[in-house]
């Protein structure tokens, strides 16, 4: 297999109708040669499609398993223009030599400002006024409204969501209070609780960014929500998992919280046509969203930039900095010097090889870089050598025996 080419050649295909910001992204580094399709393909068209692609870009409809992944010849890298990535075969991408790229971080602030959006709405009862309007009520009054200004948020789980949430909420005049498992830094006045029990019980709105973890299954059930002010308002855009949701459902029978928002689920519906079943529907004072936290044009865009730029990235310097699946290195230009990457199974035996190979040929090595993940290893060589030596260099790492890939970057 041919793998060192120039970008001319590189052959893009991006599905399920992957935001324009991609293809800018893509033309704007060189990248031309870029099929496009709107919506996720048919298992055969879509082998059809990926059979000569370098560069695969999907969402979350396009099931890139080890089957999919047999039907490509040339493929280089995957991008996953969305933050799940359970729709790729990483391990056996990886075994390829294949990294795959998502954006994990595009849709923070669209997150924080639903649940920004979210508190205010709870703490002035609109979701039960709303409700009621709906039905022809009229229920005018100020009982149980109240403004945001000068109440305690408390956020628990305080990374790329949770430290915007707190950005915004003290922007508003709240207080903000934080929980989370590792040191954190606390941006403006922020401070952090002394632990989860403290949190839940010193706030008004209890809000939860937590990634979903063995530790986080379940962690706000029954106890928890015992240990939330009466009247407090819980709100949980982070995993459906996160919160026990019949507990949930008691405590707001029960009147001890007033309301609540809930974004993500422990069961959610597959399309749309599936019905969304939960007992949170019984309650007017519960704002439900069909796990739309992150979903904004902006966000889109967002995806859209970031993945093509680490593809673009990988594919014109081999960084391969948040990888999912890969060992990460974060290289420099090469400039004046051709990169070769070797990407092989990490066994006792490739390095020395690599370097004798190397020692040989009495070329000069500018840079090397190593990075190793369990079973693969990547190394990086940028050389001074004229281009057909460095094609010569690249064709004997590929002899050594453990190699998965080779590549000559000009
Ligand atoms: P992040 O990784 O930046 O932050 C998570 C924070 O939680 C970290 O600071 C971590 O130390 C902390 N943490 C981990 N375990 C904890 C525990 N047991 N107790 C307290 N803190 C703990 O993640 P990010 O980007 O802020 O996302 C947070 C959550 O939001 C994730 O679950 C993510 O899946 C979810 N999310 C939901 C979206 C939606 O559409 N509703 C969109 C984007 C993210």
């Amino acid at each position: 297999m041919k793998t060192s080419f120039p970008k001319k050649d590189i052959r893009i295909v991006l599905l399920e109708g992957i935001h324009s910001s991609a293809l800018e992204a893509f033309r704007a580094a060189g990248y031309d040669h870029i099929e496009r399709h709107d919506k996720a393909l048919p298992r055969e068209q879509l082998f059809d499609a990926i059979s000569d692609a370098h560069i695969v870009g999907l969402r979350s409809r396009t099931q890139l398993d080890a089957e999919a992944i047999a039907h490509t010849r040339r493929l280089l890298a995957v991008g996953c223009f969305c933050i799940g990535t359970n729709q790729v075969d990483l391990h056996h991408a990886r075994e390829l030599g294949v990294p795959v790229f998502n954006a994990p971080y595009s849709n923070t602030r669209s997150v924080a400002e639903l649940v920004i959006a979210e508190a205010i709405l709870l703490m002035r009862r609109v979701p039960e006024r709303n409700a009621e309007c709906h039905r022809g009520g009229w229920a005018k009054s100020a009982e149980g409204s109240f403004e945001v200004r000068g109440k305690t948020i408390g956020i628990v789980g305080y990374g790329h969501i949770g430290t915007q949430v707190g950005v915004l909420a003290e922007s508003l005049g709240m207080h903000v209070l934080f929980h989370d498992v590792e040191a954190k830094l606390a941006m403006g006045n922020a401070a952090p609780a002394q632990d989860l029990g403290d949190l839940l019980a010193r706030s008004d709105i209890v809000t939860l960014h937590v990634p979903q973890t063995r530790e986080t299954a379940g962690m706000i059930g029954a106890n928890e929500i015992a240990r939330m002010r009466r009247g407090a308002m819980l709100i949980n855009a982070s995993r459906g998992n996160v919160v026990d949701i019949g507990a949930l459902a008691t405590a707001l029978r029960d009147a001890h919280l007033a309301g609540a928002a809930v974004d993500v689920f422990p069961k959610e519906p597959k399309s749309r046509e599936e019905e969304f079943v939960s007992p949170l529907r019984d309650f007017d004072n519960v704002l439900l969203t069909p796990h739309v936290g992150g979903s904004t044009q902006e966000a889109q865009l967002n995806i859209g930039t970031e993945v093509a730029s680490k593809l673009v990235r990988y594919s014109d310097n081999g960084s391969t900095l948040s990888a999912v699946n890969f060992p990460e290195v974060n290289l420099p230009e090469h400039k004046g010097s051709r990169r070769l990457l070797h990407i092989h199974h990490n066994v006792p035996g490739v390095l020395s090889r690599i370097n004798e190979v190397f020692s040989k040929s009495g070329v000069n090595i500018n840079g090397q870089h190593l990075q190793t993940d369990g079973d693969l290893g990547y190394v990086v060589i940028d050389v001074s050598a004229p281009e057909e030596q460095s094609e010569d260099l690249r064709e004997q790492l590929a002899a050594i025996p453990g190699t998965v890939r080779t590549r000559l970057l000009y």
